[in-house]
């Protein structure tokens, strides 16, 4: 067995697609240590800075103090503790929906989701782009699966029709990301949003990478479009912005009590630690204050700064709008020797490739936080322009 692992891993060296972890001997921050060395951070989605935040410790340590450690059983049986119902209510009045349920990861939260809302008579059509813990969901459902290329109305469209000819008894769900994990860029929503209504058809957006980043109080894309009500399913992770762990669904109260009662990944696990709960319901009370507008303003202005530096209309970079800049690089090896470049100049920068992203779509995955200073980004600037001025042009 060993063996034949070795020969396997020994073929992922050979196509530059060997992963391999790093330990990280610090909080999430603008900085981090790995093996001995600081690093300024570039690789975590902590886009607020509030992992470490004082606010969250203590939201997470009187926690502890009151309700220990452990939630005990799963939510049904015995582990919906007081933390978990606060932040569920605290999540609804944020999204501005009547409820919300809570998984112990975003993950969770889709591969328990999507098998609760469609089976084997429905249809399920994603974005392309859309996040492995979606796809994997919408495996999982057993419904018939369609793709339609990134962001791409005019294809979802004729998939919509397909399944209203094909299927006229389906439930339809259309699933997409508003901010896309490893581009940066956004969906079209008003146009899904359209479309969605004119074909009868249920949207589950997830908003991982837009809450605390896009919207008033970082309330996501659908709030800053004033489209939250015309979506079906709100989801997103506590573990980005937020800077804690878990997932969440918002809707109706009708779609939460159905999860509640068939969203298996919810129902057959132990519920998330409460004092998670409690940190994470900080964080959403933060991005409601001055003090955390302010935060996401700063965020702005260190993405707006970065985005200036970067040669103006260069392809590689993408079209991102919120804090996730891709340097699309193409080959593995290339985009590896990069992330090597760039950590020579104290950087952490992660290469991310197949199976993140397509085979031949590596890239280098830069993150802005509100953590990190004006000096921290001019240098990251510099350093990118630097590399990319000798990378050759078809990159
Ligand atoms: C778009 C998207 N959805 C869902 C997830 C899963 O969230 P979590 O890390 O909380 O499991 C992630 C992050 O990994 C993500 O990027």
């Amino acid at each position: 067995m060993s063996e034949l692992f070795e020969e396997q891993l020994q073929a992922l060296r050979a196509r530059a697609l060997h992963r391999k972890l790093r330990e990280i001997g610090t909080p999430q921050g603008a900085e981090v240590r790995i093996v001995g060395r600081q690093f300024v951070n570039f690789s975590s989605n902590d886009y607020l800075g509030l992992a470490a935040d004082t606010l969250l410790r203590e939201a997470a340590i009187a926690a502890i103090e009151e309700f220990g450690v452990g939630a005990g059983a799963s939510r049904l049986i015995s582990g919906t503790q007081s933390p978990h119902v606060v932040l569920e209510t605290t999540l609804a009045k944020w999204k501005r929906t009547p409820a919300a349920i809570c998984f112990s990861s975003g993950y969770a939260a889709a591969v328990g989701t999507l098998p609760a809302l469609a089976s084997k008579q429905d249809v399920v059509i994603l974005d392309k782009l859309c996040h492995a813990s979606l796809i994997d969901g919408a495996r999982l459902s057993g419904a018939t699966i369609r793709v339609f290329p990134h962001n791409h109305p005019g294809k979802l469209e004729s998939h919509l029709e397909w399944a209203r000819r094909e299927h006229p008894e389906a439930r339809v769900v259309i699933v997409t990301e508003s901010v896309f994990s490893m581009d940066g860029d956004r969906a079209p929503l008003r146009e899904l949003v359209e479309l969605k209504k004119r074909f009868g058809a249920s949207l589950l957006l997830d908003e991982a990478h837009a809450i605390g980043v896009v919207g008033r109080h970082g309330r996501g894309l659908a709030a800053e479009l004033g489209l939250e009500g015309e979506i079906d399913l709100q989801m997103g992770t506590l573990s980005k912005s937020l800077g804690v762990s878990g997932g969440y669904i918002c809707g109706s109260r009708n779609l939460i009590d159905w999860l509640i009662n068939r969203a298996r990944s919810f129902i057959f696990s132990t519920a998330p630690p409460p004092a998670l709960a409690a940190a994470a319901t900080a964080a959403i009370r933060f991005l409601a204050t001055p003090e955390g507008e302010a935060r996401r303003q700063t965020l702005w202005r260190r993405i707006l700064q970065l985005r200036k530096m970067l040669p103006e209309g260069d392809a590689a970079f993408g079209k991102p709008s919120a804090a996730i800049i891709p340097w699309i690089i193409g080959h593995e090896q290339q985009a590896l020797d990069l992330a090597d470049a760039l950590q020579q100049d104290g950087f952490f920068v992660p290469a991310i490739r197949y199976p993140t992203v397509a085979k031949g779509a590596a890239r280098l995955r830069v993150t802005v936080s509100a953590a990190h200073s004006e000096a921290q980004i001019e240098s990251l600037g510099e350093a990118i322009k630097r590399l990319r001025a000798a990378a050759p042009a078809d990159r």
